[in-house]
Formats: structure tokens, sequence, C-alpha cells
């Protein structure tokens, strides 16, 4: 499915964006193997989370979708899960498929991991290897990428693991893994990342201790089934963000966006680009900080990114690039080389797509440099990866030529509604 995006003379309203999915994949992880029943509202129902459901379902956990977006899920305990008769096939989820790997690790449960094409590209052995050295037994394919099998091992130990990349993915495995390890497990994280599992796991009742880049828990303790609200998702946000941002006259204003301080580095960026954004109505929703957004249209300038923002922005950079596409002056992108491994290489992408409609950027190995300015427009590929696809539906709005999007069918893993709420905010996008 490939979309035709023109330009438009209004982008405005208020808009509630679908719910946050880091989130949405931790709360049914945790209900699955907690003790009593979780309900979880505001859940995001995207393909991603679809595929942690139906592993779930597939391993005996009862999860039923009770009324729009309200989802219950019937504990089975922290031994309970059944071992999957088939392949578990996560599609397109790298977070699902890295966390099931560290949950069934630890719980001793043996099966065997897959997804879709590009998922069966990303590197698994930042998993295998500290999962290994707590005992367990996980192996990829030879080069590293799924599918991942698990196999039965011994009772895990504890370890102290200093991650070499900065990854919440990584992390998490662990800290779940963990759960059911002997002793302490300490991570140590090279930069601050998304602390969505730390959090959740308190809501559960399962405590963490966190100082600066250390965190730590102790194996052996158990979930309590509770109730969670999940904030709307801060990163399907930043695209009506940027877009309000770049288009003259608009005005967007977005109500319950999760705005963890882990995660918010859109805003710091488009700030010091320039946007004018107004953060009202904060509040708690569950353990996560929740607010409202209000962007209105103001002249970006191209800035360097610091490089100890990346990860807090990990998922923004193809809407960033955007940002940078419409603003004056050069940004520059620094220390991102994580970029290359997510649903597509997506500093090859954004590079391409960038060129693609008449935008100067020159790629680096761990970045970019994007000269701001006019886009023409034009034909851009989307390799398939839902970030990407959206990030270039909203340059239309700026630039003199429609753009038009290849391969947008995975907007579904994780923005189903994408298509409507653009439109009835009044940006021109149809199916070509
Ligand atoms: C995620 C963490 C990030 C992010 C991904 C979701 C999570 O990946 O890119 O979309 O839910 O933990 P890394 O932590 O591996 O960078």
């Amino acid at each position: 499915m490939d979309f035709i995006v023109s330009a438009t003379d209004r982008f405005e309203g208020r808009i509630k964006v679908p719910g946050d999915k880091s989130i949405s994949h931790r709360a049914v992880i945790l209900a699955a193997v907690a003790d009593g029943t979780s309900r979880i509202a505001g859940l995001l129902h995207s393909e991603d989370v679809l595929a942690t459901i139906r592993a779930f379902r597939q391993m005996g956990v009862e999860i039923n979708d009770v009324a729009d977006g309200l989802l219950t899920v019937k504990g089975v305990g922290p031994a309970g899960l059944k071992r999957p008769h088939a392949d578990v096939d996560l599609g397109n989820s790298g977070t699902a498929l890295r966390l099931l790997t560290g949950l069934l690790a630890g719980q001793n449960v043996e099966a065997t991991l897959t997804g879709d094409e590009s998922l069966r590209k990303r590197p698994m052995q930042r998993i295998e290897e500290p999962l290994n050295q707590m005992g367990a037994r996980v192996a990829a394919s030879r080069s590293g990428v799924p599918p991942v099998r698990i196999r039965q091992s011994k009772q895990l130990q504890g370890i102290h693991y200093r991650m070499p990349v900065a990854s919440a993915q990584v992390k998490s495995t662990i800290l779940l893994a963990g759960m059911y390890a002997s002793g302490e497990t300490c991570i140590e994280e090279p930069a601050v990342t998304r602390d969505h599992t730390e959090r959740m796991m308190a809501t559960f009742g399962y405590p963490c201790r966190r100082e600066h880049h250390r965190i730590c828990l102790d194996g052996g303790g158990t979930l309590q089934g509770t109730n969670i609200d999940v904030p709307g998702d801060l990163s399907s946000a930043a695209f009506f963000i940027v877009g309000a941002a770049i288009c003259r006259g608009s005005r967007i204003s977005i109500q319950g966006v999760g705005v963890n301080p882990t995660r918010s580095g859109v805003l710091t960026v488009m700030r010091r680009m320039g946007a004018r954004i107004e953060i009202e109505n904060r509040r708690n929703a569950g353990n996560e900080p929740v607010a409202d957004i209000i962007v209105q249209h103001a002249p970006l300038k191209g800035i360097e990114i610091p490089p100890e923002l990346v990860s807090l922005a990990i998922d923004e950079f193809p809407i960033i690039a955007i940002a940078a596409a419409c603003a004056e002056g050069d940004t520059v992108v620094r220390g991102a080389q994580e970029l290359r491994h997510k649903e597509s290489d997506r500093i090859r992408a954004m590079v391409s797509g960038l060129k693609g409609i008449g935008v100067q950027v020159e790629e680096r190995d761990d970045g970019m440099l994007i000269s701001g300015g006019v886009v023409q427009g034009g034909t851009v590929n989307s390799f398939g990866d839902h970030r990407i696809a959206m990030a270039f539906c909203m340059v239309a709005l700026r630039s003199i030529q429609p753009v038009v999007v290849l391969e947008c069918d995975n907007i579904a893993t994780s923005f189903p509604d994408f298509l409507t709420l653009a439109q009835n905010v009044g940006l021109d996008v149809r199916q070509a």
C-alpha cells in the first residue's frame, strides 16, 4: 500500500493518539505472569502488541478484549506459562521478541521465537550474551538474528552486567530474566534509556532499585495483578508535533500523552530548533507522567543534536529529520549508530528518502548532516518501516510537489488509525 500526500492549508485540531506501544507490551507481559487478574485500559491495538497477545495465548494465558481498548489478562503466576507447540511469530516487533526471550529463559520454557523479514535481520547477540551469562541456553541463528531458540537450563544466576549499547530492550530482557534468577541482578547502562519496565514492575509490586545509570533487582519475587492505564504514545504524537511545527498557521493539541523524561527527547530537540510547544495539565497515569501537548507553527532552525539526547529520542529521528529538512540551516545527528538496527536501517532510509524529495543530506556512519530549506517533493521508499513512512507523509505539509510514500502497510504495527487521524486534522493523504 502506497500513500500520496499533498500540501494543505489547514493542519489543526484536538486529537488523542493511541496507547503507548512500549508500555502496552510491558503491561501484557507482566500481567501474563502475575498472580491474579489485571485490567489494562487504553492498550494499543496494533499489530506489534497483538503479536505479544497472541504469543501469550499460545502459552495458555487467557486474555479477553472487554471493550474498546480495555483488556483483561488472567495471570498464570510466575511459573505458569505453557510450552508453545509451534514457533512463536512476533511479526515486526523487536520489543516483543527480545523481552519474551528474557521472560521465557527465566521461566525455563522451551520455545523458538521468530518474526517477519525485517525482524529476522535484527541483532540478537545483545540479549543472547547476558542471558547465557546468567546460565540460560539461548541461541540465535549463526549470524546472530532470529529465530531465537530457548532451551531448558539450570536455575539462572543473577549477574552484574554493563550493557555495551544503550538499549531499553536489552535492559528489560535482563530484568525479566532477573526476576527468576537467584540473587541480585544489576544492569549498568551507558546512557539513560526508557524506564517503562522498572516503573511497570513497581506497579505490579516488584521493586527495582535505580541510581543514575544502574538498575538492580532481587530474584524470586512475584507480581500482583493490577489495573493499568496506558498513556498516549509520544512516539505517535511526534508526527503531529512536527507536522504542526512545520506547517504555517497550524495548531494541534494532543491530549493525554506520556511525557516520561526518559522518552521525551523529541520535545527537547524540537524546542531547541525553535518549535512552540506548550505542556499543560500534567498528571500521572499509573506510574507514568502524562500531559496535554499543544504545538503551533514557528520557524525552525538547524541544530547540532547532542549525542546524550539520542537514546531519549531514539524512535523519533525519522520525524526529527523531517523537521531538520524544513528548518533553516544545518542539523547534525551524531552518536546514533543504533538507528541502523531498527525496523530498517533508519540512517540509510532517511538519507535516501530525503534525497528523493530534493533535500541535501550527507550520510555518516553514526548519523547524518541535513541542510534544511526548500523541500521539492517526490517519491520515497519507506523500506517497510512504519516510522519512516509516517515521517515522510508529514513532510508534504511543506513540500512544493506531492510526496508519494511507498510500502505503508507496516504503519499498522504501531499506529493503525494514522491515516484517519491525519486526515481529520487536515492532512491531504490518500491511498495511491
Ligand atoms: C523500545 C526500546 C527502543 C525503541 C523501541 C522500543 C522498548 O529500542 O527503539 O522502539 O519498548 O523497550 P532499544 O532500547 O533497543 O534502543
